[in-house]
């Protein structure tokens, strides 16, 4: 098994690295790529941690090898926010970055599971699909926008309010991965109730948690730690599918179309990647009328990945 990390250098690229040098399967190739000179070195200070996983570093020029043969490529290369910019403001410079690591994925490991971290998701997911689909690899069991850092705030902001343990909590979060296209569903959360302030408030304390972080790092970047560990989680749990484990994760794919071309659901995951969707439930209303008026930001998200792919 070979595990590729596309911006491992970076904030979510270190801690992402750290946590998969600790938690991938012993005899897992781990292979660090990124364009900042420190990146050998990163590798060879992972190196020293006692585990039967192999890492090895790729400067700027090596691409090609670090890609070549992997099973999952996890992609946290791209700029973050900074205090008032939203997702979008990222477009410009990170549109280039994914559609530059998507070709390279084409030719060194087209059948490899892809898992999209870089901002705006909503939008760079549809860039990795559009060129590989340009290029005829396109399978969208194997294309992921990561969502899981939704997903844990959810369940750890409830876990909070109620006073619970947040290993007791689950927290269905679907839609997009930006302000109110980040929909949680409060309603299906099992063993709590809530007021509908409560509702709202932690509505859009999930929404604009991201904003919290940035804010609170005052320029310094964004969530690198919480979503290092969302990303090693969800990896994980694709090297599981791809072992024969099955196992049920949220994640923003191509699915069957009925809200936006990409939505973030729940899925079972296996060895072809998604293995099959699982259903969102029941919505309350005021899940329902959010749904409705979120639908619209998210499809234009979407259509702005594929224009950029089909204008170039
Ligand atoms: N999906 C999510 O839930 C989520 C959460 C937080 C942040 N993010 C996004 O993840 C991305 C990375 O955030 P960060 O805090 O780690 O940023 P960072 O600046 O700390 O690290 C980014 C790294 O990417 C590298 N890089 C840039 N272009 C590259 C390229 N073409 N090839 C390889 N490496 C390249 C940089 O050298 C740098 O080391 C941002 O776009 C951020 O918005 C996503």
């Amino acid at each position: 098994m070979k595990v590729a990390v596309l911006g491992a250098a970076g904030g979510i690229g270190q801690a992402l690295s750290l946590l998969l040098k600790l938690d991938l399967p012993a005899g897992t190739e781990l292979a660090l790529y990124d364009l900042a000179p420190v990146t050998p070195g990163v590798a060879v200070d992972l190196s020293h941690i006692p585990t039967a996983v192999q890492v090895k570093g790729y400067g700027k020029d090596d691409l090609a090898p670090a890609l070549k043969g992997a099973d999952v490529v996890m992609i946290p290369a791209g700029m973050p926010r900074k205090p008032g910019m939203d997702r979008s403001d990222l477009f410009n410079v990170n549109a280039n970055v994914v559609k530059t690591l998507a070709e390279a994925i084409v030719e060194q490991c087209p059948k490899a599971l892809v898992g999209v971290i870089t901002n705006p998701v909503n939008t760079t997911v549809a860039i990795a699909a559009e060129v590989f689909k340009k290029a005829g690899t396109y399978d969208p069991r194997r294309l992921f926008g990561v969502t899981t850092l939704d997903v844990i705030r959810a369940e750890t902001f409830v876990a909070e309010l109620k006073g619970k343990n947040p290993a007791d909590i689950t927290v269905p979060v679907i839609g997009g991965h930006s302000g109110t296209t980040i929909l949680p569903l409060l309603s299906q959360v099992a063993g709590v109730s809530f007021t509908d302030e409560e509702v709202a408030a932690l509505t859009h304390r999930i929404q604009n948690a991201g904003t919290e972080v940035v804010e609170a790092k005052a320029g310094g970047g964004s969530a690198t730690l919480s979503m290092g560990q969302a990303a090693a989680r969800f990896c994980v749990s694709l090297v599981k599918g791809l072992q024969g484990v099955e196992v049920t994760e949220y994640a923003y794919v191509e699915g069957e179309g009925e809200h936006a071309r990409f939505f973030a659901q729940p899925l079972v995951l296996g060895k072809q990647g998604v293995e099959r969707l699982l259903p969102i439930g029941s919505l309350s209303a005021f899940e329902q009328k959010a749904m409705n008026e979120m639908l619209p930001t998210l499809q234009a998200d979407i259509k702005l990945g594929e224009d950029f792919v089909h204008n170039a």
